[in-house]
């Protein structure tokens, strides 16, 4: 006899009766996002080249430490309409010796490499470089540095914003990687540790020199980590800065947001980092027209915990799953009230009766999701 704790998606919709499941409130699709815009999608879908490669998209998943994991992206991957996959940050020392099979963060599923960029964090160039012959040797598209991470263990370390502080270390970076690989190179960015955006177009422009293929950048100041609004303006000053595509990322919400970030900036493509992790559906909304119907919010959700379990142990699938689920939970309204229910409990059988009970009705359904959850 089935057991609670063995509720998967069909199961939940099964067991929920009938008409909780037409629910309540307005129309989702609508609610969800607005309308189609086809204008939007048609410049989304457009190939870039990228290194001399093809990439099928312009909308891309954001590097996530902690969120874009195999499980994530495997969700994630079952709707589409992503053009590029980021994985976390991955230690560049840990890399050349580390097992995927035991890995949290340097981990995939072979199907996912044709599209998948691995992010590197190190200090040191020729640990980079080490990284990257890896990251090359195992099939991904590309590799990321990242150079734009502001939190404390990380720049106390020499890596993430603080190459943004030493120009000359991060030029030489770009460099011995792009000496040591043939795939693409990426380096995702940021304006800096002063809001004065001519450090980072200076260091645009060298790092297009030394070999990088793509930038994305995010035009935040250093420390801030996503309390002030982007500058979003410094994002057309580093596209005009280059010949390389540069791939805008910040505070996208909606596709109204995606669609003003390309036309004010004239930027290649448009990074989402925290709307995905709460829809992850969104690719394919705003790329195709996918509608996300009631049934998708609930059926995503033990998705999420079916591919946890498959990839994960069990302590790991649960701390991971708890903070997937604060994005997730800012779908909906009283998202935070609904997020402390949801995470009642210390094993994922707790969490398939949470899901269970609060999502035989589908909550209502915010036009965007609540910011305010977005901010930790
Ligand atoms: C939980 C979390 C983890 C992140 N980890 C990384 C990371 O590993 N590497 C990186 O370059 N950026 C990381 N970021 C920053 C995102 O890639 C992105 O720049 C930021 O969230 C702004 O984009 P958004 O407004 O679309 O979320 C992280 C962001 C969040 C919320």
């Amino acid at each position: 006899m089935m057991q609670p704790e063995e509720y998967t998606a069909a199961d939940a919709v099964e067991s929920c009766p009938q008409q909780s499941l037409s629910g309540h409130g307005p129309d989702l699709a609508v609610a969800a996002d607005g309308v189609f815009d086809a204008a939007l999608a048609a410049r989304l879908t457009e190939p870039l080249q990228i290194g001399g490669r093809t990439v099928n998209g312009r909308l891309f998943l954001a590097p996530m430490a902690g969120l874009g994991h195999i499980a994530y992206r495997q969700v994630l991957e079952s709707f589409g309409g992503c053009g590029l996959v980021f994985t976390g940050m991955c230690s560049a020392r840990a890399v050349p010796t580390e097992n995927p099979a035991r890995s949290p963060v340097f981990s995939w599923r072979p199907e996912e490499l044709p599209a998948l960029v691995c992010q590197l964090f190190g200090a040191d160039p020729q640990d980079m470089a080490a990284a990257a012959r890896r990251v090359e040797s195992e099939g991904f598209f590309g590799v990321d540095i990242n150079m734009g991470c502001s939190v404390a263990p990380i720049v106390k370390k020499g890596c993430g914003a603080d190459l943004l502080r030493d120009p000359e270390r991060a030029v030489r970076m770009v460099d011995a990687v792009r000496r040591a690989v043939s795939v693409p190179v990426f380096v995702k960015m940021r304006t800096g540790w002063s809001p004065d955006p001519e450090p980072a177009v200076n260091l645009a422009r060298r790092l297009q020199d030394a070999g990088a293929d793509a930038l994305v950048f995010h035009p935040r100041v250093a420390p801030d980590r996503r309390t002030h609004r982007p500058r979003t303006a410094h994002i057309g000053l580093v596209k005009d800065a280059v010949d390389i595509p540069v791939i805008g990322n910040g505070d996208v919400f909606d596709a109204a947001d995606c669609a003003a970030m390309l036309e004010r900036t004239g930027c290649d493509g448009v990074s989402l980092g925290r709307l995905a992790i709460a829809r992850p559906w969104i690719f394919a909304q705003w790329t195709r027209g996918f509608v996300p119907e009631k049934q998708t919010y609930r059926d995503t959700l033990f998705a999420l915990m079916d591919a946890l379990e498959a990839h994960y142990d069990p302590a790991r699938a649960i701390k991971l799953y708890k903070k997937l689920i604060m994005y997730y939970a800012a779908n909906f309204t009283f998202g935070n009230r609904l997020f402390g229910r949801l995470i009642r409990g210390d094993d994922m059988q707790a969490m398939r009766r949470n899901a269970q009970a609060e999502f035989c009705r589908v909550p209502q359904v915010g036009a965007r999701p609540n910011l305010l959850m977005f901010c930790m």
